[in-house]
């Protein structure tokens, strides 16, 4: 079998990019290791930059989205039992971001892949990347119990932080810049109506705790415990107390505890690969950087990833740019290092430290006033968190 393009992995980066490419008219085929069902169950991001959603439409699976995401003009920061809240609109030049489930995302892309008949393996084993560095790169995989060959011109290893793609890269050629932090947050989904209209991200001394949402009858709730914790100790009662203990008084107040649908643990860590690419072969997304979930950019960051790449391929496959190769690793990079230091810098701010000093603990809640009162530290924030426009690496 040939292809222009194989991508590894079928979570939002490699599902985007097969839209895009084939919105470009360019020819690829998906390969995933787990089944579809699987990749539908995991819950994980819930905030979407502007920049994403338009991305989401360009690529023609934003109808949904448009009816159903929650347009978020603000955040709340809970800081002890004081709540405050940050006109994200106003600080950030109209701007905003959009509340709508990663199963969401990952859902419309596969219905609308399904729809054009688009190629994509499920339950593939033993995927292997061969010659990444030659003008013949090629994948190999066992599927339905027989072997199959995907010969192409380009990889996209899009399979996530675990996947095979950066492993298929000489470890003398990358460095790693990795960060890990000592806590996880323990979420819980819940069938019940959420706490606010808007989120609540609480410091507390207790511990940090986020109020989200999927939608106005499905909340979504985390709170920051050891990173080895086992979820199964964790009761919804034990779960509901933790958390109300975290937020400020007049939150609580409109908390719905119901039993949860779902619970599990995120250890939080850090993490950027250099360069993102290695002769054919393209990391994106988790393949090449993590961030701890704080600041909701995971996502976001994936899919600027994958703008740049649709784009740096159609520049190569419609008008023979060979020099926008090159272009793929710094432009990611740039925006990439912004969300890490703003998802490490919100990490600090709102979590609780085992062993932090008296001292340390004072630098932080001075920070985070400053932050709260200063028009500066409001628009800092707000600027970061609704994220910048996604660049165009065609010039
Ligand atoms: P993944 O989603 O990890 O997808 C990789 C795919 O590759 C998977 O389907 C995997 O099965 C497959 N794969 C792995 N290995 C192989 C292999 N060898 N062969 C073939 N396929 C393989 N981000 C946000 O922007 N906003 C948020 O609010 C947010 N909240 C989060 C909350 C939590 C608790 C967590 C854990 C993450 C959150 N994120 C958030 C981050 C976001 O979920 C990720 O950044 C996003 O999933 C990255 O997408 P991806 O497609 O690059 O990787
Ligand atoms: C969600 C996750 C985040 O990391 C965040 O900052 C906000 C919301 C969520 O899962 O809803």
């Amino acid at each position: 079998m040939r292809t222009s393009v194989a991508i590894i992995g079928a979570g939002p980066s490699g599902l985007l990019l097969g839209q895009l490419l084939y919105r470009h008219g360019i020819d690829a085929v998906i390969i995933e290791h787990r089944s579809a069902e699987h990749v539908l169950s995991r819950i994980r991001a819930g905030v979407l930059e502007s920049g994403t959603v338009a991305l989401l439409h360009e690529a023609g699976v934003g109808e949904r989205l448009a009816r159903k995401g929650l347009v978020h003009h603000g955040i709340k920061i809970g800081d002890q039992n004081a709540l405050h809240r940050i006109d994200l609109t106003h600080y950030s030049q109209g701007r905003h971001v959009t509340v709508y489930g990663q199963t969401e995302v990952t859902r419309d892309l596969m219905e609308a892949r399904t729809a054009w008949g688009g190629v994509s393996f499920y339950d593939a084993s033993d995927v292997a990347i061969h010659e990444p560095d030659s003008t013949s790169p090629y994948v190999t995989f066992v599927h339905e119990g027989g072997e199959v060959r995907i010969d192409c011109d380009y990889v996209a290893g899009c399979d996530g932080a675990h996947g095979v793609s950066r492993r298929s890269i000489p470890a003398e050629r990358l460095s790693v810049f990795e960060h890990t932090y000592p806590f996880g947050w323990l979420g819980v989904l819940s069938e019940t109506p959420p706490i606010d209209d808007e989120l609540i991200y609480a410091r507390h001394e207790q511990g940090f705790a986020l109020c989200s949402m999927r939608s106005m009858t499905l909340s979504r709730y985390y709170i920051q415990a050891p990173r080895d914790e086992n979820p199964e100790d964790w009761s919804d009662d034990r779960f509901w107390s933790a958390l109300s203990a975290r937020l400020p008084e007049s939150a609580v107040r409109a908390l719905t505890t119901d039993p949860s649908l779902e619970k599990s643990l995120a250890p939080l860590r850090s993490s950027v690969t250099e360069p993102m690419q290695y002769g054919r072969l393209f990391l994106v997304g988790d393949a090449a950087h993590i961030v701890p979930p704080t600041g909701a950019k995971g996502l976001s960051l994936a899919a600027g990833d994958v703008s740049v790449l649709a784009r740096v391929l159609a520049g190569l496959y419609h008008q023979g740019r060979q020099e926008l190769l090159q272009a793929y690793t710094p432009t990611c990079l740039e925006r990439v290092w912004k969300s890490v230091r703003f998802s490490w810098w919100m990490t600090h701010l709102l979590h609780s430290f085992p062993e932090e000093d008296g001292f340390t603990r004072r630098i932080k809640a001075a920070e985070l006033k400053y932050t709260l009162e200063s028009v500066a530290g409001r628009t800092a924030l707000a600027e970061n968190y609704v994220g910048s426009p996604l660049a165009d690496v065609t010039g």
